[in-house]
């Protein structure tokens, strides 16, 4: 089957959370089960790992945004058996990041209409056009619309992944119009109408051939008013074709036997290493060793991740001299709570804010847990890469993390494979994360519990194939 992800982000080279990491790993194990899979995100100026890459030019394609006529340059790149493409514009791309400037929704419509426009140019004919999340969402809108009578686009089916129902992609109706030259009636039918606004997630939702989103508790929560932000009603009306596949690892990238990022490798045979690990990790962050456990976070530092709890428990157990070492950024807010923390138990607590790849893999390796109490999380990836070194999680049951974390409830230590609690509240993220670190005085109990986690898998195979077989029953 030909596969094209239209997506915001990828590994290796634009990421700022999970999205990027399902993208490519779902991608590489597609390729490696025999597709033909290609990814197209846009040529941003902060793309990453592009030294050393072949990136040749192959086509401009002329776009035009209502009465703006544009150029986006294609660039292709072939990588891990993918082929890249992307959309280059400097004057809507060459920034720093990703997101967060004030024309995003006129960014991500000249990415989506360069995307459809380059298709047909570069002869490029996919049976699947998968589409991630609200940026590539008008993309099956546009095709559907404006195209269905052209034989190049007529076999094409389109399917959506929900990676986070809090970015609906909202904007003002007029710029259906203006951007897309679509019919301002599909907003008046209701199509693209969400809240008295337009929203390229709806819009993705209501014409795709099959929704899915990261887990299947997430699907479950998706179809509740709680737990979609508000997009129940619109998921409920596509039920019959709305499906919760669980995200993998890559198994290639996280694994702890030849992680290049280690100073020391480890496996289920030498799990005593983990703590030599700690020592090495504690040296490079100046923080003093004396045999603590140390709690670990990797993360984006915004609402959804449970911050404020991580604050509050990660000074209970700084006072009682446990070490806390977290790299991620996000709210300023947070960042500069976390600042503030560090002052105050310098000597046990290390802080890097900002995205650090090589670092983050030294965390998850070295920590004896790993905090992830989120308010929501669709699938989470930290979790799992957590377990696959044999650190243990503690987190909120919600979303994927109750897919795939075991809590330690006292008796089931032959499956444990974290700490889990309910309610989001910090009665309870206090609770669990001081019986975590009760559980650390009983080496021999801390030790069946990390080969618990050790033992789980997470790989990408099972999931790529419940993909594949999904996108087989739409082409057929
Ligand atoms: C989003 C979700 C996260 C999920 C990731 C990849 O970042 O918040 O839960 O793991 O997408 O699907």
């Amino acid at each position: 089957m030909k596969i094209l992800m239209v997506t915001s982000e990828s590994n290796p080279f634009a990421k700022t959370g999970g999205l990027a990491d399902v993208v490519y790993a779902l991608s590489k194990e597609q390729a490696v089960l025999g597709h033909e899979v290609s990814i197209v995100l846009p040529k941003y100026g902060s793309l990453m790992q592009t030294e050393n890459l072949q990136m040749r030019f192959i086509a401009s394609v002329p776009v035009s945004l209502g009465w703006r006529e544009q150029v986006a340059k294609i660039f292709k790149t072939v990588l891990d058996g993918i082929t890249f493409y992307f959309v280059d514009n400097e004057y809507y791309f060459a920034r720093e990041g990703l997101y967060g400037y004030y024309d995003d929704m006129e960014r991500f419509a000249f990415f989506t209409l360069a995307v459809r426009n380059m298709l047909e140019v570069i002869k490029l004919k996919p049976d699947i056009i998968h589409v991630h999340d609200w940026q590539p969402g008008m993309l099956p809108v546009l095709i559907k619309k404006q195209n269905k009578d052209q034989p190049f686009y007529k076999k094409m089916k389109f399917v959506l992944t929900i990676h986070n129902p809090a970015f609906q992609g909202m904007f003002d109706p007029n710029l259906i119009v203006d951007f897309y030259g679509l019919p301002i009636r599909l907003y008046d039918n209701g199509l693209l109408r969400f809240n008295d606004r337009a929203s390229s997630l709806k819009a993705a939702i209501m014409t795709v051939d099959k929704i899915t989103t990261v887990s299947p508790t997430h699907a479950s929560e998706l179809l509740t008013p709680e737990g979609s932000k508000g997009l129940d009603p619109i998921i409920n009306l596509r039920r019959d074709d709305f499906v919760g596949i669980l995200n993998g690892i890559d198994y290639q990238e996280f694994n702890p036997l030849k992680d290049p990022n280690l100073p020391l490798n480890f496996s289920n045979r030498s799990l005593n290493r983990k703590e030599q690990l700690k020592k090495l990790l504690f040296e490079e962050l100046n923080i003093d060793y004396h045999g603590q456990a140390l709690y670990g976070m990797v993360s984006r530092l915004t609402w959804q991740k449970g911050i404020n709890l991580v604050l509050e428990a990660a000074e209970l157990v700084l006072q009682k001299g446990a070490s806390v070492v977290i790299v991620g950024s996000g709210e300023y807010g947070y960042e500069q709570e976390f600042e503030r923390l560090r002052a105050r138990y310098p000597n046990t607590m290390a802080i890097y804010i900002g995205y650090n790849n090589q670092l983050a893999h030294r965390v998850y390796a070295a920590s004896d847990f790993f905090f992830m109490p989120s308010l929501f999380e669709p699938c989470g990836i930290g979790q799992m890469i957590a377990m696959r070194y044999a650190t243990l999680p503690i987190v909120r049951r919600t979303g994927g993390l109750n897919d795939t974390v075991i809590g330690y409830d006292g008796q089931n230590e032959d499956e444990a494979t974290g700490f889990v609690f309910d309610e989001y509240n910090r009665y309870w993220m206090n609770l669990t994360t001081l019986f975590a670190l009760e559980i650390y005085q009983d080496k021999e109990l801390l030790k069946k519990l990390r080969l618990n986690t050790m033992r789980v898998d997470n790989r990408w195979e099972k999931s790529a194939k419940e993909y594949i077989a999904l996108y087989e029953e739409v082409v057929k």
